[in-house]
């Protein structure tokens, strides 16, 4: 007889397994499916998804490497510190970030246990809809479920002519698993991606250049933060081209060739190593979606309601396989909604607070609306914007680059957007996060005690500067 669960997780990244976990706990007796082995030296399928294995986890363990270098080539000195050069082991930084990964993706496994969700390697496919629910083939058996929820996540975009190898020309796998630091490094498209990569390997000693098919910077990001960030990337070293038509290219033994065309015409460059980072798409394939009715949108995400609900009765889908930013924490997110929707409770997503950040030096990261869109919108809105250079724990740390930047309702003062660049900006966003989660204004920020010295006074004062009454600026 088939395996029989309440749910059926298929996909055990950050929208998987959290789904999987949280219907645990309300209840249901769950299984959760992944087919992927990533790096497990025994071939097993893994838990964790791209965010453990070879995304955020991974490029954030080589982040912070590649920082502490940099800080001890550069900033130790002004500070009074003598520690000579400082010298890179590549094979110890990329062990110790697979360590990390290590100890992530079996600690899932421990919170499975924990929470009784039984772990089922292997591919899903559906099968069959049944009276009771679902038939879902897991590698080789059938297992029977009431629901269904779909986290298959997303897969790099590639590029036609563009041979990815993962040696020489890298996704995002391989780019997490290079080897040595490449001479010049090339990567096409200045996203996410392009840009913590990029940056990692630009402080080892890269000669890093960037190829962007668009002709703005980071055009999702307020634009005066875009600005601010170009101009710094440019000064760190990393050589950014905007307009750019990758044509031809052409993998040697040891080097890429690049083709490419800018508004000053055609040009040639060689690489050590090319990045591919221009997007993801959905992972869809293999689901047997067409034969069970599953609806799939023009740009290949599963189709869904803002409850995550598809076109199937008892189907879910969550994650970066259904639209919406392709995050971990908004995966994540939609799967706890959906547990809790299963359970009869009020589950919730609240998509116009969903945070994002770029994890460069400066950081960079934001919530609600830019500057750009509240114009296209004809809303009337007041801007508080204050340096971190106007903050006493800011300069002690010796990063007084960036700005805080509130926007907010002209009427009613409450905050749209809150867009920071600076140092810790990823955990300064929390604040502005929870206030506009709250339908918070700039005034009840200005009225809130922020602890001195620290840098989200910074914040404080944006919300002050709202109303035009900064206090240290
Ligand atoms: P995934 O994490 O992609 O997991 C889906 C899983 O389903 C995969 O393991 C896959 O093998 C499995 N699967 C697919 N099909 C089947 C099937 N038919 N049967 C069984 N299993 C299947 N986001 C952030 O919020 N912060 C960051 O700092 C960040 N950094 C990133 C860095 C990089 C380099 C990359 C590539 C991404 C990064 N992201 C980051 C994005 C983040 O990784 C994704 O948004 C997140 O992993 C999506 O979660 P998910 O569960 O929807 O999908
Ligand atoms: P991205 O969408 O962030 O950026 C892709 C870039 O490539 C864009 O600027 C685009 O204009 C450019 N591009 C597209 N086609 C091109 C071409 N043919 N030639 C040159 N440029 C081209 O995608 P990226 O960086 O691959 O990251 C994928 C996703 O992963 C992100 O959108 C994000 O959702 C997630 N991610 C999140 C991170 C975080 O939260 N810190 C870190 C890394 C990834």
């Amino acid at each position: 007889m088939a395996k029989q669960f309440d749910v059926l997780v298929i996909g055990g990244g950050p929208g998987g397994y959290v789904a999987a976990i949280r219907a645990a706990q309300l209840g249901f007796s769950t299984a959760c499916a992944e087919s992927n082995p990533y790096a497990d030296p025994k071939g097993e399928p893994r838990l964790g998804g791209t965010c453990l294995n070879v995304g955020c986890i991974p490029s954030k363990a080589l982040l912070h490497t590649s920082h502490l270098f940099e800080e001890a080539g550069h900033s130790f000195e002004e500070q009074g510190i003598s520690v000579g050069t400082p010298k890179i082991d590549v094979t110890k930084m990329i062990a110790r970030k697979s360590k990390v990964v290590d100890q992530l993706t079996s600690g899932i496994k421990g919170l499975f246990k924990k929470n009784k969700v039984t772990f089922l390697a292997g591919h899903g496919s559906f099968v069959a809809k049944t009276d009771a629910g679902w038939q879902v083939k897991v590698g080789e058996e059938i297992v029977e479920a009431k629901q269904v929820i779909v986290a298959t996540g997303s897969s790099a975009r590639h590029l036609p002519g563009i041979p990815v190898d993962n040696k020489l020309i890298c996704d995002n796998i391989g780019a997490l698993d290079i080897n040595a630091v490449p001479k010049r490094l090339g990567l096409i498209g200045s996203g996410v991606i392009g840009l913590e990569m990029g940056s990692v390997w630009n402080r080892l000693g890269s000669e890093v250049t960037i190829l962007e098919a668009m002709d703005s910077f980071l055009g999702a990001a307020d634009q005066d933060v875009a600005k601010e960030a170009l101009k710094l990337f440019t000064k760190q070293g990393l050589d950014i081209k905007l307009s750019v038509k990758v044509g031809k290219v052409t993998a040697g033994k040891k080097s890429v060739t690049v083709e490419y065309e800018t508004k000053d015409g055609a040009m040639t460059a060689e690489f050590d190593r090319l990045i591919v980072s221009v997007g993801r798409v959905p992972n869809t394939g293999g689901l047997n979606a067409e034969a069970v009715g599953l609806k799939i949108d023009a740009r290949g995400f599963i189709e869904v309601d803002d409850h995550c609900k598809t076109s199937l009765p008892g189907v879910w889908a969550v994650g970066d396989v259904v639209r919406g930013p392709m995050l971990a924490h908004k995966a994540m997110e939609e799967g706890v909604m959906v547990a809790e929707l299963m359970a009869g409770q009020a589950g919730h997503c609240n998509f116009d607070t969903v945070p994002w950040v770029i994890y460069t030096s400066p950081e960079i990261a934001w919530v609600g609306k830019t500057e750009q869109q509240l114009k296209a919108d004809g809303v009337e809105y007041r801007v508080g914007k204050i340096p971190f250079a106007a903050n006493g724990r800011a300069l002690g740390a010796g990063n007084p680059s960036g700005f805080v930047k509130m926007l907010a309702d002209a009427k009613t003062d409450r905050i749209l957007g809150v867009h920071i660049i600076g140092a810790n900006a990823s955990e300064l966003i929390g604040e502005a996060v929870v206030t506009m989660e709250f339908a918070g204004a700039s005034e009840d920020l200005a009225r809130i005690c922020h602890a001195h010295p620290t840098l989200s006074e910074v914040v404080h004062e944006a919300a002050l500067a709202v109303d035009k009454r900064p206090l240290h600026f």
